[in-house]
Parts: C-alpha cells; structure tokens; sequence
C-alpha cells in the first residue's frame, strides 16, 4: 500500500464561526495534530494583562515575549493552553481577555514570535491549525486553504451558548459586540489582517450542521492527501 503523505489544514475565520470546532474533529479524524493559533494570542494577552505590559512599550513587549513560553497538552483528549507550564484554558476564554486580544494581535513584535512558533509546530506537516493568517501568512503554501464563515447572529447565538456552558454570565448584546468589535481590528490591521487567501475554499456554515460541514471538508482533504 503507498504511504500516505502528511498535509498541513489551514482553517481561517471571523470570530465563532465555527472553525475550531471543524479543525478539532478534522484533526480526530485525519489523526492529525490540531492546534489553535488563537489560544496563543490569548495566552500573551493574559500575560501581558498578569504582568501591566503597556502596550505601547517596545522594550516591555519584547522582554515579556522571551519570558513567557505557550505549549499545549492534551488533557483527557481536550487541547489545553499551557503558559509558562501553567494552565490557563479557562482563564483565556474570559471575557476581560478577549476584549484586550485584538489590540495585543496587532502588534507586529508579537505576531512575529507567533508566527515563527507556528512555523516550527507545521514543519512535520500533518497539521490542522486554525487562525485568521494561517493560509495567508504562517503556511502559505498549504495544501487545504479553507475560509469559515457565518453571520453574525448564527456567531452570537453559539458563542452565547459556550460561555453560558462554562458559567460565565453574559448578555447576548455583549457577545456580539465583542464579536464585532474584535472582527473590525482583526480585519483592518496593518499587519497580517484576516482575509480568504485567494486558494481557500470559502465555506459558510450558517445553515449547515456540523456533520455536513465535517464530512464536505474531510472529502476536500482526502483528495488533497491523494494528490500531494
Ligand atoms: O480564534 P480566537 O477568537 O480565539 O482568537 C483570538 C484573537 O486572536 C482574535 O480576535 C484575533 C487573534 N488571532 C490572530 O490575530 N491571528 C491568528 N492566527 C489567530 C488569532
């Protein structure tokens, strides 16, 4: 039987569009590393909030950058966020985080040193990481470029729904505010702004349940493993 060749799975997206939740289950079922740029972000924004980084101090910044180091571990078959070899998936999922992470992703000091970790994670392929640059800028030349989409009340609605199951009180108006708030910056930056690279395949997932979604990208990866 000819061996299979690994392939790397750029999954990009607004915010809550669901493209974590694909990467997951195309990871599980591909047997693929899975990993998610955004919990990285994440995990220096906490630090940054941990530590008073201001974030129009360069020195500060790049000295925080050499001081803090992000892994994952999987935990009972979850992906969980590692920094400093501390756990903090819950902590970089509470709101007061991702209200400070979009203005922290737009920092070209810290997108590089994510970048470049993201880079070294991708080098043995067989890799689904999901992002806002990763098609564009951290694996250009991956072989499955797709682009996740839904709209804004499809967005609201799961993203409430999540928050709510971890027992984080929230109005439905405060999600979606910072849902758009945090798609603004991601999409106007200077530096690396999301966009559909133009290979992805654009993929809105508004009427789709997560099943159909699945089995449409893991037909899309199949064909692209057989041709690499
Ligand atoms: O995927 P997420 O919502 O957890 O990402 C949190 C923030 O991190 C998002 O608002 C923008 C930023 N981000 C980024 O700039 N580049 C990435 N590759 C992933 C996330």
């Amino acid at each position: 039987m000819k061996k299979q060749n690994k392939i790397i799975i750029a999954i990009d997206g607004q915010s809550s569009c669901g493209k974590s939740t694909l990467a997951k289950q195309l990871s599980k079922k591909l047997g693929y590393a899975y990993v998610d740029s955004g919990a990285m972000y994440r995990a220096v924004t906490l630090y940054f909030l941990q530590n008073k980084i201001s974030l129009t101090d360069q020195n500060a910044i790049e000295l925080a950058l050499k001081n803090l180091s992000i892994s994952f571990v999987n935990k009972e078959g979850v992906n969980t966020t590692l920094l400093n070899g501390e756990e903090v998936e819950t902590e970089i999922r509470k709101m007061y985080v991702s209200e400070m992470v979009s203005p922290v992703a737009a920092i070209s000091t810290v997108r590089r040193a994510m970048v470049w970790q993201q880079q070294q994670m991708g080098k043995a392929k067989g890799i689904v990481m999901d992002g806002r640059d990763i098609g564009t800028v951290v694996f250009p030349t991956a072989e499955l470029k797709l682009f996740v989409t839904a709209d804004i009340e499809t967005r609201t609605n799961r993203r409430y729904l999540e928050l709510k199951e971890k027992g984080m009180t929230l109005t439905k108006a405060d999600v979606s505010k910072n849902l758009q708030d945090r798609d603004h910056i991601d999409s106007t930056r200077a530096d690396s702004p999301l966009k559909q690279a133009e290979d992805a395949i654009l993929i809105d997932n508004s009427n789709l349940t997560r099943e159909e979604q699945l089995a449409m990208v893991v037909a899309l990866a199949k064909e692209r493993i057989e041709n690499s």
